[in-house]
């Protein structure tokens, strides 16, 4: 029953809409209209500048280390990896927004800080260096998602971090399909591009 609450906690943190109630609040946007349409952080920095956007990665992370923070708290490692599956599921299908959501870059990573901080360094590295050389954010996302089941390796993590990183990576990677058939088709966004506003 203690480990249910926990991973219900854990869905509900990373249901909180971060992106959505800073657009509204410091906007009054509603941020799933422009740019990628997204909630994340990414098109928070592409909507509304650094500020905001700093806010809502904050946010997003903190979400993910809270809610990991929590499971190793109560149940150690295992329910560890539970909840930040759980809280990152939030993120990407929010209970507050009909089930949209992000793409959970921000909330894993603030979910393996508490978890493997060599293996999230190194990712975010990779992340720095695709971003910078391709100017896509989504392809250093992507990219650094399929790095994180061979960085825990690399590392020699536990087996349950290992199983961690290929779920996390696995989700993310799901959660940008949209981004995904936007770089096939050449029309993703590049970084320091122009907001569109959407339909
Ligand atoms: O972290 C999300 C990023 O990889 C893509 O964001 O807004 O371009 O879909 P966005």
């Amino acid at each position: 029953m203690k480990y249910l609450i926990v991973l219900l906690v854990s869905y509900l943190l990373g249901s909180i809409p971060v992106g959505y109630v800073v657009g509204r609040w410091v906007k009054g946007i509603d941020i799933r209209r422009y740019g990628s349409g997204n909630v994340g952080a990414t098109n928070a920095f592409r909507t509304m500048g650094t500020g905001p956007g700093l806010a809502v990665l904050l946010g997003d992370a903190a979400k993910g280390l809270l809610a990991v923070l929590l499971g190793k708290a109560v149940g150690g490692p295992p329910l560890a990896i539970l909840s930040g599956l759980a809280v990152m599921a939030g993120h990407s299908w929010s209970a507050f927004l009909r089930f949209q959501g992000g793409r959970g870059v921000a909330t894993g990573a603030g979910a393996l800080v508490a978890m493997a901080p060599k293996v999230v360094l190194t990712a975010f590295i990779i992340w720095t260096l695709t971003v910078l050389l391709s100017r896509y954010v989504s392809l250093g996302s992507i990219l650094a998602a399929a790095s994180l089941p061979l960085l825990m390796l690399y590392f020699r993590e536990p087996w349950y971090y290992v199983l961690f990183g290929f779920l996390a990576a696995a989700l993310v990677i799901y959660r940008h399909r949209p981004n995904i058939r936007r770089l096939l088709a050449g029309t993703e966004y590049k970084l320091g591009e122009r907001v569109k506003r959407l339909k």
